[in-house]
């Protein structure tokens, strides 16, 4: 895992096949065994959006490395008052070894990234998340033994999770299908990218039709149709996106042993039913458990950690 150590992970791409693989291998080795950094380190928590999961997940994860964290709410630090990121990145870099930055936008990660020595990784902004889906992609591996050849279906927002899964899919393989309304489609230079990326003859189909996109599929993945920033268009988004609803009937014509994924939180009854969510195909909970096993598995590569 000597790599990694002291690179960013700012997009999905910021990592090639085989250190996801690595990667993906240590996550699981974790699972049984401790490890802890040869020195404490401390990792920054600067989120400028809500968190359950990733900031906790996270926190725990740098505890049981044996590490210390630091939440650095923009409220409460210089940052939020309007202090440039160049100069809060600079700072920053002085005392911390690893900091984690929920924002709006990447511009603004790029900026944290070139101004702090450390390693910076994005715990979430509006173009990608890449943290979930190296726990999604662990989850699905955990499912189906591999992930080479596994065929995905993405319902709903090309938003954010979209961008991260169609690259992380591509990159090691998958076929995915993504199924949008008219204008929700992700962003054309991230399908430019991962069509240019696909290694193994990975499949990828953008369609409108929610029923074609789950057809044999073996995940069926969703997440919000108004993601944070945007709650404002959050109610006339829902009959655009009902058709992209995930719930049983879809699953008729999935693959038998198809899964349900969620990044969470969700929204019951809007872009996934109760049933699907806490019903027999669901592998919502291993998947939020995955993001402490895969970011710890982050968090010791990028620190140079010995198992
Ligand atoms: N999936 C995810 O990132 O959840 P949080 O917003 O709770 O961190
Ligand atoms: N797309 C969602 C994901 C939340 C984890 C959002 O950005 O709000």
């Amino acid at each position: 895992m000597g790599n990694l150590k002291g690179r960013d992970l700012l997009r999905m791409t910021d990592f090639s096949p085989e250190e996801i693989k690595q990667l993906l291998a240590l996550a699981k080795q974790l699972k049984n065994q401790e490890i802890s950094l040869k020195c404490p380190k401390v990792l920054g928590l600067l989120f400028y959006k809500a968190s359950t999961r990733t900031r906790v997940s996270f926190s725990v994860a740098m505890y049981q490395l044996g590490g210390q964290v630091i939440d650095l709410n923009p409220n409460v630090t210089q940052v939020g008052r309007g202090e440039p990121i160049s100069d809060t990145a600079r700072v920053l870099d002085r005392y911390l070894d690893i900091l984690a930055v929920r924002t709006f936008q990447q511009a603004d990660l790029e900026t944290f990234a070139s101004y702090a020595k450390i390693p910076v990784i994005n715990a979430l902004s509006d173009l990608e998340h890449p943290c979930q889906v190296l726990a999604d992609l662990l989850t699905i591996q955990e499912c189906f033994g591999s992930l080479s050849g596994v065929s995905v279906a993405y319902l709903g927002d090309g938003n954010n999770v979209a961008h991260s899964l169609l690259l992380g899919c591509v990159q090691m393989g998958m076929n995915i299908r993504i199924a949008c309304p008219p204008g929700y489609e992700p962003d054309r230079s991230i399908v430019e990218e991962a069509k240019e990326i696909a290694v193994d003859n990975a499949q990828i189909e953008l369609t409108q039709d929610a029923k074609a996109a789950v057809k044999q599929a073996q995940v069926i993945y969703t997440d919000v149709w108004a993601s944070m920033g945007q709650e404002s268009m959050a109610d006339a988004r829902i009959p655009v996106f009902q058709p992209y609803q995930v719930n049983e009937e879809l699953f008729a014509d999935a693959d038998p042993n198809a899964i349900a994924l969620h990044c969470l939180p969700a929204h019951r009854e809007e872009e996934i039913t109760e049933a699907v969510l806490e019903g027999s195909h669901s592998r919502v909970w291993d998947q939020a458990e995955n993001r402490m096993h895969a970011q710890k598995a982050l968090l010791a590569s990028l620190l140079g950690a010995e198992t």
